[in-house]
């Protein structure tokens, strides 16, 4: 894992971008994995821009989004597919239809999460997965007690959660507290991860994200396992982290982050 630690939210999220930006460029055929969330809206406007301005080409892209609401279908004005919409896709010349999200409608929702897993297995798996972190230290929504081994399952919201993404909701009152989510372990198989976590409020759980012991409580720290991760946080987020100064240092003088391998 390397931590790499800029000066704001905006140099954070153009700094994921540009490692998205190398690696598409690098592979035009990518599968990326993709995330949702307040942390990602500044990361997709740039590559919106950079579609804009330098023309960035997501043609050739495929990509599969780590979660979904159980209850909401994709044309839900709540689901994630709508948020990737607006976000994203409707901003980028991706495919719509190579675009890939668990069916929240589903009638049968595990068979949907093992059927969304095969899909990921069968275009080889992903490439490039962007992750944020949320307050319990899921990624995805692998909340507290996720297994390490973990894949695409269904998964109950833990109230922090609830409560931390319920401002997303039309009515709050309607939010889905089940959702369907890659696994811990369909996480750690992808082949180059990248977190990005801003703000005060994620400094705590970044600490313990990547300095504490691995636990199943906090999946995140499921990531010092994963053969190239990359966790960019802004000042903020980096405050309580005990070894800052060190990736401050390795970041200036010995950079481990280069284009896409
Ligand atoms: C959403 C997801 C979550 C979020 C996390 C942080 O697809 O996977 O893990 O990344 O809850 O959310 P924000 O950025 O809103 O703090």
């Amino acid at each position: 894992m390397e931590v790499i630690i800029r000066p704001d939210a905006d140099a954070a999220a153009e700094l994921c971008a540009q490692l998205l930006a190398d690696a598409l460029r690098a592979k035009p055929r990518m599968v990326l994995g993709l995330a949702t969330g307040r942390t990602m809206e500044r990361l997709y406007a740039r590559l919106a821009a950079m579609h804009a301005e330098d023309r960035l080409d997501f043609s050739q892209a495929v990509s599969f989004n780590l979660d979904e609401y159980i209850g909401l279908a994709g044309d839900h004005p709540d689901s994630y597919r709508m948020y990737m919409k607006k976000h994203l896709f409707d901003r980028v010349n991706i495919d719509e239809r190579n675009t890939h999200l668990p069916d929240g409608a589903s009638d049968d929702p595990d068979l949907e999460c093992a059927r969304y897993e095969s899909e990921i297995e069968e275009h080889g798996g992903i490439d490039f997965q962007l992750l944020g972190i949320g307050r319990t230290g899921h990624i995805g929504f692998n909340e507290p007690l996720s297994a390490m081994l973990s894949r695409t399952r269904c998964k109950a919201l833990t109230p922090e959660t609830l409560a931390q993404n319920a401002g997303q909701f039309a009515d709050p009152a309607t939010m889905p507290k089940r959702a369907m989510t890659m696994g811990v372990g369909t996480i750690l198989d992808t082949k180059r991860a990248v977190l990005m976590a801003t703000g005060e409020e994620k400094a705590a759980i970044i600490a313990k994200a990547v300095e504490g012991p691995i636990t199943s409580m906090i999946s995140a720290t499921a990531l010092q396992l994963h053969p190239h991760c990359t966790v960019i946080v802004d000042e903020a987020a980096a405050a309580k982290l005990e070894q800052r100064d060190y990736y401050r240092w390795i970041f200036a003088n010995e950079p481990e982050w280069e284009p896409y391998r």
